[in-house]
């Protein structure tokens, strides 16, 4: 069985350069089906997702490689229905549906399936994609989307979903007129699907607002262009620092996109020196027990909770933290627990009580960031923990291992 094996009680010191960021590249790989010609993503994460991506959009019928932290894309005439495996492998190959919609007039994907952070249904997309024009019918596990044109309308979303805010935003670029997403999602990647989009030859406004305008064009062509830097896995790094007592400097991040963790780190006694694309985090012995909320963008992300779980387990008191995004997203309690963390759970709250000494334990990634918070824990805790679940690590961390034994952690895997 694959496992990672993290010794802790040694302060991480260093320097980490943060990777390009999962959560844009996906989607800019999945916006190159709206265009023709030639495409160059720069500063992209060599992780699991992003392969998986290369294989939905070979599927489809794009030349797609990926060398050197660079994909290039050729995408000439493409089809309107990926393998159900890879659809199931990974939720993001959903964004892939508006832009096919908008190009083909017809998509066929199978449905996402159940997922470990909760419940996740695509609603908000498909009953926006009806309201731009398209027949959706979900039938045999598949659903078909058609239309005969998209047409550009008002669209309100009642929550603002970061999925469905993309896929109508790509949609509607090659519909007839224009298109007003209102309580669309803010967060930084979605300014970079609409910068790239534009650079194709789209005219998107207002990304990064919760109201994104979007003129409609007939044909977009190829980009060259590099992926924003990740801020959940600089953040994931900014805790490492914290909960190891150590120092580390991450660079190549966009500091104003990290703004809720820093000042809730901050908060918690850590020091932290903000640079133009820097970092500086240096950990102290007495951590205050800070609450969090998580909360779309601007908000806390909740794709740091877990992480910020680990660190809470350590500090001096109780603190508590409400998961507002996901109905299911405290899978990593049990494990932690087994590290010896006292936490209580009530539906979407939970109360850690800070204890003195994690202790190593046999444990299990459920799912991605549970499972770097496992591996922050393991490089506080006394003696060596087992991780097992690799694969979901691997979808979302590049070099995770590489980076942190650069900075000093003893950390190492066996495949
Ligand atoms: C994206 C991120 C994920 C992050 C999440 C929230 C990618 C590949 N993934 O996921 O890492 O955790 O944003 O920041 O970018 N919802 C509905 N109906 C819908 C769509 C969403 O009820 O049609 C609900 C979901 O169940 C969830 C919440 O809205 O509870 C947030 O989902 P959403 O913002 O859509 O997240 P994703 O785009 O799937």
């Amino acid at each position: 069985m694959r496992k990672l094996f993290v010794e802790g009680g040694h302060p991480l010191k260093g320097v980490i350069r943060v990777s390009g960021a999962k959560n844009a590249v996906l989607k800019l790989m999945a916006a190159a089906l709206l265009g023709h010609g030639r495409f160059v993503i720069r500063n992209v994460p060599e992780i699991r997702d992003v392969f998986t991506m290369l294989g939905v959009l070979q599927a489809l019928g794009v030349e797609a490689t990926l060398n050197d932290s660079t994909i290039f894309l050729n995408v000439e005439t493409v089809r309107g229905e990926a393998p159900v495996a890879l659809v199931q492998e990974m939720r993001a190959s959903i964004q892939v549906m508006g832009p096919l919609l908008a190009r083909l007039g017809w998509v066929r994907l199978s449905k996402p399936g159940g997922c470990a952070i909760g419940d996740r249904p695509i609603d908000l997309h498909l009953k926006n994609f009806k309201k731009l024009g398209a027949q959706i019918r979900e039938e045999h596990g598949f659903i078909t989307a058609s239309t005969n044109g998209l047409v550009g309308k008002e669209l309100y979303l009642d929550f603002p979903s970061v999925g469905a805010t993309e896929n109508l935003m790509m949609a509607a670029t090659l519909a007839q007129g224009t298109t007003v997403i209102h309580n669309a999602a803010r967060e930084p990647e979605i300014v970079d699907i609409q910068n790239f989009i534009n650079l194709m030859g789209a005219r998107v406004y207002g990304a990064g607002t919760s109201t994104i305008t979007i003129k409609g064009v007939t044909q977009l062509g190829g980009a060259d262009y590099a992926v924003i830097p990740d801020r959940i896995e600089a953040g994931s790094y900014l805790i490492a620092a914290a909960i190891t007592r150590g120092a580390i400097t991450i660079e190549h991040v966009i500091p104003q996109h990290l703004t809720a963790i820093v000042d809730k780190l901050q908060e918690t006694g850590t020091e932290i020196k903000v640079g133009t694309d820097t970092i500086a985090v240096r950990g102290v012995q007495d951590l205050f027990p800070i609450n969090i909320l998580t909360q779309p963008y601007p908000g806390f992300a909740t794709d740091l909770q877990p992480q910020y779980m680990a660190l809470m387990t350590l500090a001096g008191g109780s603190s508590v933290i409400k998961e507002t995004v996901y109905t299911n997203r405290f899978r990593q309690v049990e494990e932690l627990r087994r590290m010896g963390a006292d936490i209580l759970l009530d539906s979407n709250a939970a109360v850690i009580k800070g204890v003195p000494q994690l202790s190593s334990a046999l444990v299990h990634a459920t799912d991605l960031r549970a499972g770097a918070a496992l591996v922050l824990a393991g490089l506080a805790a006394s003696g060596i923990t087992e991780i097992t679940g690799l694969d979901h690590i691997d979808r979302g961390y590049e070099k995770l291992v590489h980076k942190l034994q650069t900075v000093g952690g003893r950390i190492w895997r066996e495949d």
